[in-house]
């Protein structure tokens, strides 16, 4: 679940660092099983099922404490993309709560009981559920599948690369070890990208849907050979392929790619509300995610079926030890 709030009026500093200590000692107990102070079903908490909670600072968090100018530069509205078909209800927000579980009935319940701690200071702006295989998750080490039925998340940054993708260094110093998220949400044409044939679903990403291999290669995690040619002459995998469009001249990955998947099912209008809750983290949203979605919006055959809706940035902010709380280096 992500569950994106807008700071009241009243907001200050003061009041967003009370808000913080709140969501960060529900977040250290219900991930321990343990009961939320006040909790009214502390039975609902003992299952913690690898339950994380994650915060998220939104631009208008920085404004509303006065601190703007500790704002990761990053940390702003993206630029807009001529594919986007950005809605309200689906964009922006003050603060994030990221709640992910492998229990819906524990996960609902954190939810709640962050929801209610947020409620003197905030007010609720969009909610998004999104789901993962249940075999086939990062955890299980499996690379998992999204709703166009492809391997989704192959490229994507080993611990060795964390510190060079993910983690911010440096400037500013409070976000040290902290990393900037980007929520996209990505409306799949499942209706009409079910009617194209195999070949074709494979041509528009540039791997196989079997096993994500790509199209010149064997095995999911071999290298794509971008310069390999068909007996015409023609590229093996196209120039409107999705992984060459995200690639561009890089040669390994550059930011790390977390979506959920989404099925609200048949909307009002008969068509199925689907698609991809598309998250990924890196140390600069400007350096690293903008790049490429400007690579995908000039061109990408995938665009053809998917169209993003909702877009929101936020500044992860560092963990905190045991008795501390999340934001303390900027707030505290
Ligand atoms: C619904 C929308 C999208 C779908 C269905 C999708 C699907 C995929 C698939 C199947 C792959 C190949 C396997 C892999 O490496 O994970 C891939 C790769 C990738 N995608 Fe997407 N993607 C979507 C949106 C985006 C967006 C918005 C971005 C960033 C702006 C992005 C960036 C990337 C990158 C960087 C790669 C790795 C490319 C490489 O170096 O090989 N994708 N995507």
């Amino acid at each position: 679940v992500f569950a994106a709030f807008d700071l009241g009026p009243e907001a200050d500093r003061e009041s967003v660092a009370r808000m913080m200590r709140l969501l960060s000692d529900d977040a250290a107990r219900l991930t321990q099983g343990r009961a939320a102070l006040a909790d009214t079903e502390p039975e609902l908490a003992a299952t913690p099922a690898r339950l994380t909670v994650t915060f998220g600072f939104g631009p208008g968090l920085f404004e509303a404490a006065g601190v703007a100018a500790a704002r990761p530069p990053s940390v702003a509205d993206l630029p807009a993309f001529p594919i986007d078909r950005l809605q309200d209800r689906w964009s922006g927000g003050d603060l994030l709560v990221q709640v992910c579980c492998d229990d819906a009935v524990t996960l609902a319940h954190a939810v709640r009981m962050l929801w209610k701690d947020t409620r003197a200071f905030a007010a609720p702006r969009w909610v998004q559920r999104g789901f993962l295989p249940a075999r086939g998750s990062h955890a299980a080490g499996t690379t998992p599948r999204n709703l166009m039925g492809q391997v989704d998340g192959t490229v994507n940054p080993g611990s060795a690369d964390l510190d060079r993708l993910v983690w911010a260094a440096g400037d500013p110093q409070w976000f040290v070890g902290g990393t900037v998220a980007v929520v996209r949400r990505i409306r799949m044409d499942l209706d009409t990208w079910d009617v194209l044939d195999r070949e074709a679903r494979e041509l528009a990403v540039g791997r196989r849907l079997s096993d994500g291999a790509p199209l010149t290669g064997e095995a999911e995690h071999d290298d794509p050979d971008l310069a390999a040619v068909d007996a015409q002459g023609l590229p093996v995998i196209p120039d409107f392929a999705h992984i060459r469009r995200a690639r561009g001249a890089a040669t390994g990955p550059t930011m790390l790619r977390r979506g959920y998947s989404y099925d609200e099912g048949p909307g009002p209008d008969g068509t199925h509300d689907a698609g991809l809750v598309f998250v990924s983290y890196q140390a600069d949203a400007t350096a690293q995610f903008v790049p490429v979605q400007r690579r995908l919006a000039e061109l990408d055959l995938l665009n053809r079926w998917t169209t993003p809706i909702g877009s929101a940035v936020f500044a992860i902010p560092p963990g905190c030890e045991p008795g501390g709380w999340v934001g303390q280096t900027l707030l505290g």
